[in-house]
């Protein structure tokens, strides 16, 4: 009774006192900052700045895709080359003075048809030869690959891979798989390597 009796006659102490937040809110909240994860993640592009950049025509496209033959066959020859050839005639295919001439601008490999091409290497190569002009006389021969890679499909490649091979700043035309077998089967017969003289006469390019 006392109390109560007094109560009106003092001040009154500041106060402060927690209003609740709606429930609303922290839903809305919730739900913006999932949405903009999922936003960030479909349209941020990985933060790129090609992203960022449109490109102003198809040609800038273009000009930024991967460059070189992507040809299936040709990437199939391009194997074959590093497994059978590239040990001696290199990957670059520029060769080694003196030791194996280049294929990389060469008039054998680049020849109008491929028919010579793919005799030298049913049988191989031996003695002295002219590549482009010059004079070569290597200590060892070209060896003969018809035992070796049987599979006419795959030497067509490899001829295609090396006569096409634009990082040689080569560029004759491709070999299908039924040039590769009317050759293997003209020359199956004939056990030895090549020597320059004969195989001019006997072959046209
Ligand atoms: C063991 C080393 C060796 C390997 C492996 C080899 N070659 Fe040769 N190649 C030679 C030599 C040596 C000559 C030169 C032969 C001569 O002077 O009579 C030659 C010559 C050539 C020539 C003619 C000359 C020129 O420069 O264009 C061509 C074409 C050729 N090789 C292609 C190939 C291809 C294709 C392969 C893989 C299937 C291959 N060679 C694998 C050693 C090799």
């Amino acid at each position: 009774m006392a109390d109560s009796s007094n109560q009106g006659s003092k001040e009154m102490e500041p106060t402060s006192s927690r209003a609740a937040v709606p429930v609303g809110f922290f839903v809305a909240l919730i739900v913006l900052v999932y949405w903009s994860t999922l936003y960030l993640d479909s349209n941020a592009g990985g933060f790129n700045a090609k992203v960022y950049e449109p490109f102003a025509s198809f040609d800038m496209v273009k000009a930024i895709q991967p460059k070189g033959n992507l040809d299936p066959r040709f990437e199939k020859g391009r194997v074959a080359y590093a497994t059978y050839c590239s040990p001696c005639h290199q990957n670059n295919g520029g060769g080694s003075p003196g030791q194996f001439p280049p294929l990389a601008g060469s008039d054998w490999v680049t020849a109008e048809g491929p028919n010579r091409i793919i005799r030298l290497i049913m049988n191989g190569l031996a003695g002295p030869i002219v590549v482009n002009g010059v004079d070569w006389n290597p200590p060892a021969q070209m060896p003969p690959w018809k035992d070796v890679i049987t599979d006419d499909e795959e030497l067509a490649c490899l001829v295609t891979y090396i006569r096409g091979e634009s990082e040689w700043g080569n560029s004759a035309s491709s070999v299908t798989a039924e040039q590769v077998e009317a050759i293997r089967a003209e020359t199956a017969s004939r056990p030895t390597p090549w020597t320059q003289g004969e195989i001019f006469e006997t072959s046209e390019q």
